[in-house]
């Protein structure tokens, strides 16, 4: 059950004008460099997110809380935002069942429409609510927090409604602590230096996990597993997390390849490549490099789902700019067999579907976008499932996790902040008045007072 990369659709061999197999042979100084740089970082307790597969403690947690869940509750609203909403929906859509488990459900919008139309659904008596928040004071969480907790309140009373609240949010620090501490909610501590989008393997994606079924255990030995190949990789080249962040690394910077796509031929697995695009932007998107210099340095994620985008996307991957590197992921056995019935059997061009199953033609999609990617000189990669479930996602997991920390090393960025996105935080908290941030207040009215009416169509 081991999830298998393949690099040949990036190879000249292969018909792409990716590289040679050469060039990426002639990385892996590059790439043992980076091996070292991790290992280095892991020892001193860097690397948050490589451990999780080996902690213990979070686990158990978790798994006590979601334990008989189903007697009081029917669904679990996850409340957060950005990397503490994206790997729950990822895991939950992914292998998700409600036969054993609670429906769950990541409200990640602060649309009022949609959030309105979510609670107006909601059967509160019957709903957990799960406000997650590293920071414990991220606007979009706590305006979210706060309604519910108000509804909750009025409609289950002072003693009832806490009951239907978890919070999972730093163990020590923020305003969601400190409420914890002071109103006794039950809450679940996301571990000290694992952000947000590196927070799947924590109780912000795992307690989600455990609610909606999954078996977090083993997702957990899935990723353990991907960490162990890694570290008893022959060469750092032959660890496949490497091994992909020197070939997408290599084609951003000497091959004109700014933008990758990762496309999933499997539906479930649509949450996890809109996971992994804010895992690579959010991480590697940064204006300087460690030495401080101005790198702007990027490459631009875009999620696409098979055999959907073929008829969508595909003809400008094909044609249009040669600016992209393709990341298939392949899932070999889809589980469900749904058989084509041979019908129609004087009509060739439908006829010749009949025998086959659905699973196998999404597979033959893939395979044919592949070659033709190759035949026109474009290249791609393919990861590979032998099916979908807890041990293979975990895997998959941790190699794109590792992917980017390795690309950052290789770029010489810093994957783990955001400094971008804390700048728009602050000119928001301005615009709703948040006491300090007056200056930033003034910043945007003024900006928009500058703004030029003849412009405005
Ligand atoms: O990946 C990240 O660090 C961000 O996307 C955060 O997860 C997001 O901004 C939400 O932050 P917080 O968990 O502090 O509410």
């Amino acid at each position: 059950m081991t999830v298998r990369l393949d690099l040949n659709g990036l190879l000249g061999t292969a018909g792409a004008e990716g590289f040679t197999a050469e060039e990426l042979a002639g990385l892996e100084p590059e790439l043992a460099r980076v091996r070292d740089v991790l290992a280095t970082r892991r020892t001193g307790g860097e690397l948050g997110y490589a451990e999780l597969p080996h902690r213990r403690d979070e686990v158990r947690e978790v798994l006590d809380v979601a334990a008989g869940l189903r007697a009081d509750f029917d669904t679990l609203v996850v409340l957060g935002i950005g990397g503490s909403a994206l790997g729950a929906r990822a895991l939950v859509s992914a292998i998700g069942d409600e036969s054993v488990g609670l429906r769950v459900v990541v409200a990640d919008s602060i649309d009022p429409e949609r959030f309105g139309a979510l609670l107006g659904r909601l059967d509160v008596g019957r709903t957990l609510f799960d406000v997650v928040s590293k920071s414990g004071e991220t606007a979009e969480t706590m305006a979210q927090f706060l309604i519910v907790r108000d509804r909750l309140l009025r409609e289950l009373g002072a003693v009832d409604y806490k009951r239907h609240l978890i919070v999972t949010t730093d163990a020590k620090d923020g305003a969601l602590r400190q409420i914890v501490n002071d109103e006794g909610f039950r809450a679940l501590p996301i571990p000290a230096g694992v952000g947000g989008r590196f927070s799947v393997l924590t109780p912000v994606g795992l307690f989600p996990a455990a609610a909606a079924g999954i078996d977090v255990e083993e997702l957990l030995a899935g990723a353990a597993h991907m960490d162990e190949r890694g570290k008893t990789a022959a060469s750092a080249g032959s660890d496949p997390a490497l091994a992909l962040a020197g070939a997408l690394w290599l084609l951003a910077t000497r091959h004109a390849k700014p933008i990758v796509v990762l496309m999933a031929y499997c539906e479930r697995l649509t949450t996890t490549a809109d996971w992994f695009c804010q895992l690579w932007a959010e991480s590697l998107g940064k204006a300087t490099d460690l030495a401080g210099r101005t790198v702007e340095w990027g490459q631009t994620p875009v999620r696409a789902v098979g055999a959907a985008d073929q008829h969508s996307q595909l003809q400008l991957w094909l044609e249009g700019p040669r600016d992209k590197v393709v990341v298939f992921v392949r899932v070999e056995d889809h589980g469900a067999a749904i058989d084509l019935p041979a019908t129609y059997q004087d009509l060739e061009s439908v006829a010749y579907l009949g025998g086959h199953s659905l699973g196998e033609l999404l597979n033959a999609e893939q395979r044919a976008t592949e070659l033709a990617l190759a035949k026109r000189g474009r290249p791609s990669a393919t990861l590979v499932l032998p099916t979908l479930n807890a041990f293979t996602l975990g895997q998959l997991l941790y190699l794109f996790e590792t992917a980017t920390v390795a690309t950052g090393a290789l770029a010489g960025v810093d994957p783990f902040g955001q400094p971008g996105v804390e700048e728009a935080k602050r000119l928001a908290y301005g615009l709703m008045g948040r006491p300090g941030f007056e200056a930033r207040r003034e910043e945007v009215e003024s900006w928009l007072a500058r703004k030029d009416a003849r412009f405005v169509l």
